[in-house]
């Protein structure tokens, strides 16, 4: 990312300009507003949901070409099961899709797929394509693509608590060493860096069960953009607005 130079003559802003821009390690986005695109256009979810699929190629490249480690995607959360059955058939048709046409493309820009969440909840077909795809990518080292599937931050936190309760149970750890360390190591983000950066576009100022524990540090970033309209343009400012916190806030550790 290169930075926008400095007015001339002004000493002390070049000098907090020329810093070197921090980039946000780890970027999360709840994918929002795929149905309110589509209506708007007077066409059916489903459309609004391809279009936001392309918007996640995009989003994937974006990542990739800025040097973001991990790129976390909110693509179906537990809740989502509410929607009709129409509906959820169209978007996990849509996953079982692109995971086939993109699968070279991840693993030539260099890609890790990584998933969270139960996903066994969508069959063992889609489960099945997924696995391999995950194994096809194991050794990639560019950037961590991690899915969320059927995935819900209280399930994943309760889920910790119950393996580290049995682990006390069991007498292999004392109850006073389970700290937020201790915590952190059972969610199944704990081979990703701390989470920077978490997104979520359309206008809605909601978290809805997304890295709850994770995101206690990252900053929030609430866009009225409708994910499909979400392209490289709105990526590279998401991370300049990302840098320009930090460089205000740099004190923070
Ligand atoms: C929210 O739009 C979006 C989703 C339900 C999930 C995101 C799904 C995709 C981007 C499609 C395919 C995914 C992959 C990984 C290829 P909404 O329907 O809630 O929008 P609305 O709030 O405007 O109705």
């Amino acid at each position: 990312m290169t930075s926008a130079p400095a007015p001339e003559g002004d000493a002390e802003l070049t000098g907090t300009d020329t810093a070197p821009h921090p980039i946000a390690r780890h970027v999360a986005i709840i994918m929002d507003g795929n149905g309110r695109w589509a209506k708007q256009r007077g066409l059916p979810r489903v459309a609004g949901h391809k279009a936001g699929a392309e918007a996640v190629r995009r989003a994937i490249q974006s990542a990739a070409d800025h040097g973001v480690e991990a790129l976390t995607l909110y693509a179906f959360s537990s809740e989502n099961w509410r929607r009709s059955a129409e509906e959820i058939a169209d978007l996990t048709g849509l996953m079982r899709f692109y995971l086939e046409r993109e699968l070279a493309t991840l693993e030539r820009e260099g890609v890790r797929l990584k998933l969270i969440g139960d996903y066994s909840a969508f069959g063992p077909d889609l489960m099945k394509r997924l696995d391999r795809a995950v194994e096809r990518t194991a050794g990639n080292k560019r950037l961590t693509l991690v899915i969320a599937l059927n995935y819900g931050s209280r399930a994943e936190i309760a889920a910790a608590a119950r393996a580290l309760a049995a682990k006390a149970t069991a007498g292999e750890i004392q109850p006073e060493a389970i700290d937020e360390q201790a915590i952190g190591a059972e969610l199944q983000t704990r081979d990703l860096p701390e989470l920077d950066l978490l997104i979520r576009t359309s206008g809605e100022l909601r978290l809805s069960n997304f890295l709850l524990w994770q995101a206690a540090y990252a900053e929030l970033l609430f866009l009225d953009t409708l994910w499909p309209d979400f392209d490289e343009a709105a990526f590279a400012a998401a991370l300049e607005k990302y840098a320009a916190r930090e460089r205000r806030f740099g004190g923070r550790s």
